[in-house]
C-alpha cells in the first residue's frame, strides 16, 4: 500500500474520476438549506436527491467530488477507533449513466491500482435479496470476475471474498423515502487476528475495514412501497478518514496526518492519558469549527443546540484529563489551520470561529462547576427526568451530560420522558425534541417541500415588488407543512400591503409559470441577481432559477433546487403569520392550501 498524505488521497480520487470522465462537483456545506428534516448533510448523495430523482444535473451524467459530512448519530461512538461525527467522503456518482459492472470496476481500480491496497486483502458484500428484490446476482459475476481477473478463484459464503446479506447491511436509503438500492461494500483484511470462528466482514470486530460502498440506485421508496425509479443511478461513497488511516499504518483515524496535529496537542495539554476522552476533544472541537464555518452558533435549537452539545461535551473531557484554564480556542486554532487547505472558509472566518467557541467554553465553565456540583449532592437510584431537567433548567448542565456522568456512577437515569414533559411545559414555542436531532438525518423529499421551496421564490420577489429592493432572504425554512421566510425591513407590513404581497403570489400562481434554470458563472449570476445571499457554498458555476420567461421573469433566484416545473402545481397561498424577529428582520410563515 502507498502511505499518502491524506491531501493526495483526496486529490488522486478526484483526479482518478476526472479521468474517466466524472465532473468534480464542490461539496455543499454542513446545513442543508431549506431541508428542515435533517441537521446535517449525512452522506455525499444527500444534496444530489434531486438529480438521483432525475432532474437534470447541468454537469452531466458522471460526478465526483467530497463531501463534507457530520453525523450527528455517531456522538456517542466517538472515542474508539474509527468513528467521528466530522469526516470527509469521497464519492462518485452515475446519473442513469453507467451500472453494476463499472461501478464495481471503477473503485477496485482505485483502491488497487491507484492506492497500492492489496487484492488479496479485499473482500466484498452483496445483497442476498428480500421479499420481491431479488439477490444480486449481477455484482456477484462483477466481483467473480474481478477477483478471477486477479488470479483468484472468488467463492460466495462465509468466510469468502464475496458474502452475502439482508437489507440491514446490505440496502441504502433514506427513511423518509427516495432514491434507494441494493448496495455492494467493499471491506479491507486489517490483518489482526480473528475474533473467532464465526468472525464475518459484517461482524465489527475491526478484523475487516469498510472502505466504499457502491449504491445501486434503481428503485425508489414511496411511504413502506418499494418501486422501481425507472433509472439507475450508482452513488459511491467511501470515507476518507478510514482509507487513509489503512494506508498510514495506523491506530486509529485520530493517528493519521488528517487529525494527527490536532490529536498531538490536545495530548500534549492532557494531565492524564485518555485516549477516548482525547479523541473526542479533538473530533468535538473539529467538528465545532466546520459547524461554525457553515453559519450556526450555539442556541438551544437545532443545529445550534448540537454544536452547544459538542463544544460542552469536550470541555467535559478536558476536565477528566486534568487540562487546566481555557482550551477549546488553542485547539480549535490547530484545527483551522489544519483543514484550511480544503475548506477555505475555516480561514476566512476565523476569528468568528475562534470567538464563537471561546465565548462557549466561558458561559458553559461559569455554569458546569455549580450544575456538577449540584448533580454530585442529589445523584441517586431515584434520579429522574424531572431532576436532570431542573439540572439543566438551572446549571445549563445538558441532558446528555448528565446521564454520562451517572452512568459512569452506575446509576440509570429514571422515566427519561419526565425531562422532555418538564421541557415542554417549560416552552411556550413548540420545537423539536432534542432526543430526535440525534438520530441520522433523513432527507425530506416530499412534493409539498418542493412546493414550498417554489412558493418562497414567489413570495420573496412579491415582497420585492411590494416593499423595494432592499428586500432580500436572510433566512428560510420549509417544511411539509409550510413555508417561513426572513427578511430585512425595519416597520411590520401593513394589512394592505400583506394583502398585496399574497395577491401577488396567487396571481402568479394562477399564471401557471414555467420554472427553468439555467447554469451560469457566479459573477454573471450576481449581476442578474444582485440580492443573493452568497456564500462559499456556491461553486464557480451556479444555477439560475427561473419563475416565468426567461426575458421578463417573475422570479429569478440563484437556488439549487429542486423546484416544481410550473407554478400551477402550487394551490392556493395563504401568508398566516408575520412576526418580528430581530432588530430590522421580520418573518412571513405561509401555507399552500
Ligand atoms: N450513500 C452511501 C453511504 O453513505 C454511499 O455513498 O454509504
Amino acid at each position: 500500500m502507498k502511505n499518502l498524505p491524506y491531501l493526495e488521497v483526496r486529490k488522486r480520487y478526484i483526479d482518478f474520476f476526472q479521468r474517466n470522465n466524472h465532473k468534480e462537483i464542490p461539496s455543499a456545506p454542513l446545513v442543508p438549506e431549506d431541508d428542515p428534516s435533517v441537521l446535517f448533510v449525512n452522506a455525499g448523495m444527500f444534496p444530489l436527491i434531486p438529480f438521483l430523482k432525475g432532474e437534470l444535473h447541468p454537469k452531466g451524467t458522471r460526478l465526483t467530488n467530497s463531501q463534507r459530512c457530520l453525523r450527528t448519530g455517531d456522538i456517542d461512538e466517538v472515542g474508539d477507533e474509527f468513528h467521528l461525527t466530522t469526516f470527509e467522503m469521497l464519492g462518485n456518482w452515475s446519473l442513469n449513466d453507467y451500472f453494476k459492472k463499472e461501478a464495481i470496476n471503477l473503485s477496485v481500480s482505485f483502491f488497487v491500482e491507484e492506492l497500492g491496497f492489496d487484492i488479496n486483502r479485499i473482500y466484498a458484500s452483496v445483497f442476498e435479496g428480500y421479499e420481491d428484490i431479488p439477490e444480486d446476482n449481477i455484482s456477484i459475476s462483477v466481483w467473480k470476475e474481478i477477483f478471477e481477473k486477479y488470479g483468484i478463484d472468488a467463492r460466495v459464503g462465509q468466510g469468502e471474498k464475496i458474502q452475502k446479506y439482508g437489507k440491514k447491511e446490505n440496502w441504502w436509503g433514506l427513511e423518509s423515502g427516495g432514491p434507494c438500492g441494493p448496495d455492494s461494500e467493499i471491506f479491507y483484511d486489517t490483518g489482526k487476528p480473528t475474533c473467532g470462528p464465526n468472525c464475518h466482514i459484517n461482524c465489527n470486530c475491526g478484523k475487516y475495514v469498510e472502505i466504499g460502498n457502491n449504491v445501486f440506485m434503481e428503485y425508489f421508496k414511496d411511504g413502506e412501497k418499494i418501486k422501481s425509479l425507472g433509472r439507475h443511478n450508482v452513488d459511491f461513497g467511501g470515507g476518507l478518514d478510514r482509507i487513509v488511516a489503512l494506508l498510514q499504518n495506523v491506530d486509529s483515524v485520530y493517528d493519521s496526518d488528517i487529525h494527527a496535529p490536532i490529536f498531538e496537542e490536545v495530548k500534549k495539554i492532557s494531565k492524564v492519558t485518555n485516549l477516548e476522552s482525547q479523541r473526542i476533544i479533538t473530533d468535538h472541537i473539529k467538528a465545532a469549527t466546520w459547524i461554525i464555518m457553515d453559519g450556526i452558533t450555539p442556541s438551544r435549537n437545532q443545529q445550534g443546540y448540537i454544536l452547544r452539545r459538542l463544544i460542552r461535551r469536550a470541555i467535559r473531557h478536558g476536565r477528566k484529563l486534568g487540562i487546566e484554564g481555557y482550551f477549546t480556542k488553542q485547539i480549535a486554532e490547530i484545527c483551522i489551520k489544519q483543514f484550511s487547505p480544503i475548506w477555505i472558509g475555516l480561514e476566512e472566518q476565523k476569528e468568528h470561529i475562534l470567538q464563537t467557541i471561546e465565548e462557549e467554553e466561558i458561559k458553559f465553565n461559569r455554569t458546569l462547576d455549580n450544575g456538577l456540583r449540584e448533580l454530585e449532592k442529589i445523584a441517586d437510584n431515584d434520579f429522574d427526568g424531572k431532576k436532570a431537567f431542573q439540572i439543566y433548567e438551572t446549571y445549563g448542565l445538558p441532558l446528555e451530560l448528565t446521564e454520562e456522568i451517572l452512568k459512569e456512577k452506575g446509576i440509570e437515569l429514571k422515566n427519561i420522558n419526565l425531562f422532555w414533559e418538564a421541557e415542554k411545559a417549560h416552552q411556550e414555542k413548540s420545537r423539536t425534541s432534542s432526543a430526535g436531532l440525534f438520530k441520522g438525518g433523513l432527507a425530506d423529499t416530499s412534493e409539498m417541500s418542493t412546493k414550498y421551496h417554489t412558493a418562497t421564490h414567489l413570495l420573496l420577489a412579491s415582497l420585492r415588488k411590494v416593499l423595494g429592493d432592499h428586500i432580500y432572504q436572510k433566512g428560510s425554512n420549509i417544511t411539509a407543512e409550510r413555508l417561513r421566510l426572513d427578511f430585512p425591513n425595519n416597520e411590520k407590513l401593513t394589512e394592505e400591503q400583506l394583502k398585496l404581497v399574497e395577491n401577488l403570489v396567487n396571481d402568479a400562481i394562477e399564471n401557471k409559470l414555467e420554472i427553468s434554470f439555467e447554469e451560469v458563472s457566479k459573477d454573471e449570476a450576481l449581476q442578474k441577481v444582485p440580492f443573493a445571499a452568497f456564500s462559499e457554498k456556491y461553486g464557480d458555476i451556479v444555477k439560475l432559477y427561473y419563475v416565468g420567461e426567461k426575458e421578463k421573469p417573475f422570479s429569478m433566484e440563484i437556488c439549487n433546487g429542486p423546484h416544481v416545473k410550473n407554478t400551477s402545481e402550487l394551490g392556493k397561498f395563504k401568508i398566516i403569520k408575520q412576526e418580528n424577529v430581530a432588530s430590522g428582520i421580520k418573518r412571513i410563515k405561509a401555507i399552500l392550501e
